[in-house]
């Protein structure tokens, strides 16, 4: 039952997602979420729907425009605003849509307005989907996609990670997962970068 509402508002976002590979991105904070939650609590409810539909509010957004709104150096932090105000509003109009609990709703589209801009955690729900938002950075595709569209060496992109660990993440699993993670990328590295065995 729970995942079959959760599957039908993934359905209401996927047009919202067809941008930025932002249907990879939210499958992959999902997958993390689970984790997350089994081990620092939280409640499936508010923390699948606003991972879900955090990002909704990039479709207002000019894809030309994007990457001068996230990522790495000086970014154009009102237009990120954006994504986070249009993404709430969109995120409320489709939990409207399927009926669900107004309470609720309250809750995930005040998770969605600071899930960039925001630093402090609200709650251990909102902190649960800061920390697996920015998990998917530390996935292989993840990686490999911000290495390409940053304009970084997959090494580069991976120094880039190590240094912000201590800064992204609020949750103690979610620090964890992220060094797991990031010594996975390191050791497929050093398997690309290893001379070849084969004559
Ligand atoms: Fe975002
Ligand atoms: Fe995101």
């Amino acid at each position: 039952m729970m995942q079959e509402i959760f599957d039908v508002i993934f359905d209401l976002a996927m047009p919202f997602l067809d941008t930025r590979e932002n249907k990879t991105h939210t499958r992959i904070s999902c997958r993390f979420a689970e984790r997350l939650l089994k081990k620092e609590g939280g409640d499936p409810h508010v923390v699948y729907p606003a991972l879900i539909l955090h990002d909704v509010g990039w479709k207002c957004i000019p894809e030309d425009l994007q990457l001068s709104a996230f990522g790495p150096g000086d970014k154009d932090m009102k237009l990120n605003r954006i994504h986070e105000i249009e993404g709430a509003r969109i995120a409320r109009d489709i939990l409207e849509q399927v009926r669900y609990p107004q309470h609720l709703i309250k809750e995930i589209t005040d998770i969605i307005i600071g899930h960039d801009s925001r630093k402090i955690a609200i709650s251990i729900n909102d902190a649960v989907v800061k920390d697996a938002d920015k998990l998917w950075r530390y996935s292989e595709d993840g990686a490999r996609i911000n290495a390409l569209r940053f304009a970084l060496s997959f090494s580069q992109n991976l120094d880039r990670l190590r240094k912000k660990l201590d800064e992204w993440f609020i949750t103690r699993t979610g620090l964890t997962i992220a060094k797991e993670e990031l010594r996975l990328r390191e050791s497929s590295l050093d398997r690309l970068s290893a001379p070849s065995h084969s004559l």
